[in-house]
């Protein structure tokens, strides 16, 4: 089959095509022969060898943690999924950018018929963060005051959306390009974090959702400038949640704060709340853009991704319905 590989880590032209083997399922993964994937922070933050130290891998290969397309193939221990389906689900090792990937049944879901496969790649991993942050980790309740950071990226912009559904009041964080948009997914104020300082503007909060990775960081305590102002903000006994610092947990507690690192695992249960949101019009994914399945166009997505502003998801598509 054909992949679009890397063989070392490296800028957006590192990709290359390459005919590799169509993956071996086990008993409990489906073969999906794939029709659209995306650029992803966690595509980017391997392909660059910015992780190599978190996620080990081997050359060559292929990336696409988000994936979208035709089961072919079922291993015995399936029983959700049949040969035929539709499906979307989250590769944590990757393998969307190929014709074929592998995928545990247990992070996979149907697609319903009223997502396309450019919509439905562009949830899984994005959506499964933003659910598992705000209801499994924030443990986020009706009435509370949100603050979610980067409120128009792939994760934020859902994350806005879940947590305006449940009855929060929603802060975000965006540059003013990208306010009215963020307001109409349901964020009540919408701070310009380019101009506005955040700790200023945003008045107390029962929880943050921290996806801002920082860069001033103290070397002794390991605290950075985002978390610091992230504490001053919120109220006794409330919730950090961080998307970017594994090591959070570790810092000393202040004022009964909770501070968690939320690590995201495929669930099909979740899958399964998300696309019934979906299917209710309650969450709406946002493709700012789609680019081709070829190692130009993917080395142009991930361009794009690095160096101009987007809204939601930059998806991939290797074939139309
Ligand atoms: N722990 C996990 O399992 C997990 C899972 C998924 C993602 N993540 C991490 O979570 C982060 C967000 O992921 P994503 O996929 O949503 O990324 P994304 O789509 O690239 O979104 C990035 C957004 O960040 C905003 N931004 C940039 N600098 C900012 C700042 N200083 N303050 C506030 N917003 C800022 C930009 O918005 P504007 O254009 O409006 O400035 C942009 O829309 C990434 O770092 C990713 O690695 C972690």
């Amino acid at each position: 089959m054909n992949a679009v590989v890397i063989q070392a880590y490296g800028s957006p032209g590192v990709f290359t095509e390459l005919a590799v083997d169509v993956p071996v399922i086990t008993d409990t993964q489906v073969l999906i022969e794939i029709y659209a994937t995306t650029a992803s922070s966690a595509d980017q933050l391997v392909r660059s060898g910015a992780f190599k130290q978190v996620v080990q891998v081997r050359f060559p290969h292929v990336l696409g943690v988000e994936v979208a397309g035709i089961v072919r193939a079922a291993g015995v221990n399936v029983s959700q999924l049949k040969v035929g389906d539709r499906v979307m689900g989250l590769a944590r090792a990757g393998g969307g950018y190929a014709d074929f990937a592998a995928l545990e049944e247990s992070g996979a879901v149907v697609i319903p018929p009223e997502l396309s496969f450019q919509e439905a790649a562009a949830l899984p991993a994005s959506a499964l963060t933003a659910w598992q942050s705000l209801f499994q980790y924030g443990k986020l309740h009706s009435r509370q005051r949100i603050l979610i950071h980067a409120g128009a990226g792939g994760v934020g912009h859902l994350a806005v959306q879940l947590a305006k559904q449940h009855g929060a009041y929603v802060i975000a964080t965006a540059r003013t390009t990208n306010h009215e948009f963020v307001r109409q997914l349901g964020a009540d104020e919408v701070i310009d974090h380019t101009t506005t300082d955040f700790a200023e503007a945003a008045g107390d909060v029962d929880i943050v959702l921290d996806m801002v990775r920082d860069t001033a960081v103290d070397a002794d305590t390991g605290i950075g400038l985002t978390e610091r102002k992230n504490t001053l903000i919120l109220r006794d006994n409330g919730r950090l949640i961080s998307l970017v610092d594994p090591s959070i947990a570790t810092h000393p507690k202040v004022r009964g704060i909770e501070a968690r690192f939320a690590y995201i695992e495929p669930n099909r249960n979740d899958l399964t709340s998300i696309i019934q949101l979906v299917q209710e019009n309650k969450l709406k994914v946002h493709v700012d853009e789609s680019f081709p399945f070829t190692a130009h166009g993917i080395a142009a997505a991930h361009t794009h991704y690095e160096t101009r502003p987007f809204r939601g998801k930059l998806v991939i598509v290797r074939q139309q319905e």
